[in-house]
């Protein structure tokens, strides 16, 4: 604090506990890394500070409306002009992108799997990546991939850029640093970690040895905060504990660095002769972000029934069509189960979108056996799925009392797009054959002359 004024007392900084971080979503933000880097007043000097290269980064087209609006002016050593040389195609043959149809041979039901043991051997972000399923079609923009990544291999002077679409990443083993031209981000599980379509990044170990997780792409729209409606001002995801890193840059000139793109499906590689993640200055909203899903503020039944799990919505990337997401991401926090005379868990269901699960860490309360940390499921678009048969007649038939649901995060990617499998995935052998069997000993209990059912 500044106390040397007698008229008031001034914070000199942000909190510290978000250090090397600006809280907010969507923010038009503002960092520099060097003092007077960035222009005040105007994008574009003739001269910029520091002899820095002036360029804007574009998320939407510039005549979309203000409120969805996403650029940033990036102060840079070099133009992104020079990131590119001579560039040739590279396969990375696992890591897809939509459409795959008709590849899986899988017989058509729920599906899920045991955890993927991570490789010795997995490599890095971009080699590290597996596709599980793809929906709607990366040439035109819409739909979404989602993967899977095991990590043992930090890149250190090569970059990726994905043009096909935002990465919401979720961690389940291992701590990464993201270092992006808009600054590092370091992340773990429990946390996500949002990259926007076309911005260089590297992925770095950082303390361990290995890191496994899920990838959702977004082709479409941005990934955005949900409406709250009659939930109002505060709740569900809250815009505080977003947070965008600061600029930071390094200074390798003269050192070979490789840069791969996505773009189109397609994979090209270049070698240059510097860091291009030489970002000074920057401001503008389009920019990656974190959250830490522990602080997400859950609104849900506090008489009865079991809520639609979109109450439990962090991020949707809309499609055009309003409340259809292209793609919406979905947790289940910890929380208290309090609802009277209520089946508790998730019904039974069967549903226009497809839904895809992971678990982080603990247990999902709907599948108490089989669906473990790094596992996952895929309830795909108008199959039937629901609590297995030892969660229905446990929730069923135990006497209701206030319950925490302690230390467990699953979550759920749902899209409007009928989800295809790719052979990698349907080739897993970690894939349980029998998952559709949990259900089989669920019984039939109507009696027209026994109204109260009681169990038996
Ligand atoms: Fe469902």
């Amino acid at each position: 604090m500044n106390r040397e004024t007698n008229d008031f007392v001034r914070a000199t900084s942000r909190a510290k506990y978000n250090e090397g971080y600006m809280p907010g979503f969507g923010n038009d933000f503002e960092t520099e890394a060097e003092e007077g880097a960035l222009p005040i007043g105007q994008n574009s000097p003739q001269r910029c500070p520091y002899g820095l290269y002036a360029e804007q980064l574009s998320g939407t087209p510039f005549t979309a409306p203000r409120a969805s609006n996403e650029r940033t002016w990036l102060y840079r050593m070099r133009p992104t002009v020079q990131h590119i040389s001579d560039m040739a195609r590279v396969e990375l043959p696992h890591f897809r992108s939509a459409p795959t149809p008709d590849e899986s041979g899988l017989p058509l039901a729920p599906m899920r799997w045991d955890p993927a043991p991570i490789p010795e051997d997995a490599g890095t972000w971009i080699t590290g990546i597996r596709t599980i399923s793809t929906g709607g079609d990366v040439l035109t923009q819409v739909g979404y991939a989602i993967h899977t990544y095991a990590v043992t291999e930090s890149m250190e002077t090569e970059v990726f850029y994905n043009a096909d679409g935002e990465m919401l990443i979720v961690p389940e083993v291992g701590n990464l640093r993201f270092f992006t031209e808009m600054g590092v981000i370091d992340a773990g599980p429990g946390e996500i970690v949002v990259i926007p379509r076309g911005l260089k990044y590297k992925v770095l170990l950082n303390g361990e040895d290995k890191a496994r997780g899920y990838i959702c792409e977004n082709y479409g729209g941005a990934f955005t905060v949900p409406e709250r409606g009659p939930i109002g001002a505060n709740c569900m995801a809250n815009p505080r504990d977003f947070l965008t890193p600061l600029a930071a840059y390094e200074r390798k000139d003269g050192v070979t660095h490789r840069v791969t793109v996505k773009w189109c499906g397609q994979f090209h590689a270049c070698e240059i002769d510097h860091s291009p993640l030489d970002v000074v200055a920057w401001h503008g909203n389009y920019a990656p972000y974190k959250y830490n899903l522990r602080h997400y503020s859950p609104v849900g039944p506090i008489r009865n029934d079991h809520a639609d799990p979109s109450i439990f919505t962090v991020l949707t990337a809309p499609s055009g069509e309003p409340g259809t997401a292209n793609i919406d991401f979905v947790i289940f926090p910890p929380r208290w189960l309090v609802a009277e005379d209520s089946f508790r868990p998730p019904w039974y269901h069967m549903n226009i979108m497809s839904e895809f699960m992971g678990l982080i860490e603990g247990v999902y309360d709907a599948k108490p056996q089989g669906f473990v940390p790094g596992g996952m499921s895929l309830h795909n678009m108008m199959l039937p799925h629901g609590p297995d048969a030892d969660a229905f007649y446990a929730a069923s038939l135990k006497k209701l009392e206030p319950e925490k649901l302690d230390n467990t995060i699953a979550f759920m990617f749902e899209t409007r797009f009928p989800q295809q499998l790719t052979k990698y995935a349907a080739e897993l052998d970690t894939l349980q054959v029998k998952y559709p069997d949990v259900w089989k000993p669920l019984r039939n209990h109507f009696d027209p002359n026994r109204k109260v059912w009681t169990g038996e």
